[in-house]
């Protein structure tokens, strides 16, 4: 057996994925060490409390709650407490300590990434985070390496596994929101609080990270565009089977030019939206996660696989560690974090997309016609309506109740119009919904969702 040398280990965090990144790396360290050139000797485990039970059995003797020594004797620290304090400055001990980082906090990375990579670069040390996006998907290093020679347009992915769980649910089972978010809980998808999940936060500081990779440039977590699924409904979802596509949340990363200025930039954005049934991430469903790249040269490119877990997770953070600790045997400069394309990042404003409007009308002759006219005149063109048969409801339209009008009393016929346009500016559509809403013949807006990928 061939003897190598040791690089010394530390790990932060014993939870849900460094319980499994320390019980793997004593279990393969051998394998591990043929691929790296170096046996990788785990020193030390820091946690809160070296008495919590652990998901894995790990050696007592290895826990501390002193994580700044830890820190000082290793060659590689792997950072998997999560939040932003005390990890980012760990992280930043580290980084002046002489040793490579891997991480898997997507939240820190997302806030604080450049002066992460900064203070990384200044010494020369490497920053590695395939765990922070995608969970075990690699696509970190795709972006970061193997396209480094193409142009990224566009990066479209689901990103969290929890919301895509939920919506799949009510897809597939016709559950409500709550039904669906209760299922999720309960497996243990959604965390206690699963407000970062299910208001898009936790995709949005993803897309961060993926879009500043993609583009070559900085994009802040506040610049990112995010609607959370809390608004979406069960008719919503079946409105959507109704007309070929399904509700799914997107992070949306996308190099253009802002048909108004002519400026070329990047929007970086997270919403629900509509995708045919055939689009491939129709296709991912419970708590996967995918992600889709248009590149110039390469084309198309699919990533998908578990977005989260604990193992699963721990497969991502282990390559990383390969990675890093080859690097230290080999020495020599890391891959610093490139930004050199330092493009503006845009608002949504700048961003043509095609949408969805679902409205409730009365059904008399001539309100198709009225309302057509109503997106024409703000220059939003259809490309396709749908009528469903009329039903009678008391009160009155919202146009109407506006206007002062309060016979409540009065019964109507109404039926549903679902509208479907070209590719349109999001002001142009504002501006229409905003007048649609407000026309007498409008009982309610029931939804506008944007529609990406390819048509039914
Ligand atoms: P957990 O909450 O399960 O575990 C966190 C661990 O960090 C615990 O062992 C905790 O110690 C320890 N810890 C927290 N604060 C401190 C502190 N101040 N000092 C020392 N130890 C501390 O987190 P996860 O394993 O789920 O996630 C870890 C990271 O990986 C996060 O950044 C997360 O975003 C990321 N990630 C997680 C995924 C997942 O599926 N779980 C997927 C992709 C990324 P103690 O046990 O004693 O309380
Ligand atoms: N809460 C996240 C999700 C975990 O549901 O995808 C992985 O980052």
């Amino acid at each position: 057996m061939i003897e190598y040398r040791n690089l010394r280990i530390a790990l932060l965090g014993a939870g849900s994925v460094g319980s499994q990144v320390a019980r793997l790396l004593l279990e393969q360290g051998d394998e591990l060490a043929s691929r790296v050139g170096a046996g990788l000797e785990l020193i030390g485990i820091a946690v809160r409390d070296v008495d919590a039970p652990r998901d894995a059995d790990l050696p007592k003797h290895l826990f501390t709650t002193d994580a700044r020594t830890l820190i000082q004797s290793a060659d590689v620290v792997i950072e998997l407490m999560g939040g932003i304090e005390p990890a980012r400055e760990y992280i930043l001990l580290a980084i002046n300590s002489g040793a490579d980082v891997v991480t898997g906090n997507k939240a820190l990375l997302a806030t604080h990434g450049p002066e992460l990579f900064d203070a990384a670069e200044q010494v020369g040390a490497q920053l590695y985070y395939e765990a922070a996006a995608g969970g075990a998907i690699p696509i970190i290093r795709p972006l970061r390496d193997s396209l480094a020679g193409d142009r990224v347009r566009r990066v479209m992915g689901i990103v969290n596994g929890t919301t895509n769980f939920i919506l799949d649910r009510m897809d597939t089972e016709g559950d409500t929101l709550e039904a669906a978010l209760a299922t999720a809980t309960a497996l243990g998808y959604a965390e206690a609080d699963p407000t970062a999940d299910i208001e898009g936060y936790d995709a949005a500081q993803k897309a961060a990270i993926l879009a500043s990779l993609a583009f070559h440039t900085a994009v802040p977590v506040e610049a990112v565009h995010r609607e959370g699924i809390t608004g979406i409904t069960a008719a919503q979802v079946e409105a959507a089977q109704r007309t070929g596509y399904v509700v799914k949340l997107l992070a949306i990363c996308e190099r253009l030019t802002d048909p108004a200025t002519g400026v070329e930039g990047v929007v970086v954005r997270v919403h629900p939206a509509l995708i045919s049934r055939l689009h491939p991430l129709a296709a991912v469903h419970g708590a996967k996660n995918a992600v889709f790249v248009q590149a110039e040269a390469a084309g198309d490119l699919m990533f998908y696989g578990a977005g989260a877990g604990g193992l699963e997770t721990a497969s991502a953070v282990l390559g990383d560690l390969v990675s890093a600790a080859r690097r230290h045997v080999a020495g020599g400069p890391g891959v610093g974090e490139s930004t050199h394309a330092n493009l503006p990042v845009l608002s949504i404003g700048s961003v043509t997309t095609r949408y969805q409007i679902t409205l409730t009308v009365t059904d008399k002759p001539g309100v198709l016609a009225q309302v057509a006219g109503l997106f024409s005149e703000h220059g939003v063109s259809v490309e396709a309506v749908q009528q469903t048969v009329a039903s009678a409801v008391p009160g009155l339209t919202a146009g109407a109740a506006q206007h002062g009008d309060d016979r409540s009393s009065i019964v109507q016929l109404t039926a549903t119009l679902v509208i479907v346009t070209h590719e349109a500016p999001e002001a142009a559509l504002a501006a229409t919904v905003a007048a649609v809403s407000s026309n007498d013949a409008v009982v309610r807006v029931e939804a506008v969702l944007r529609v990406e990928g390819d048509t039914p």
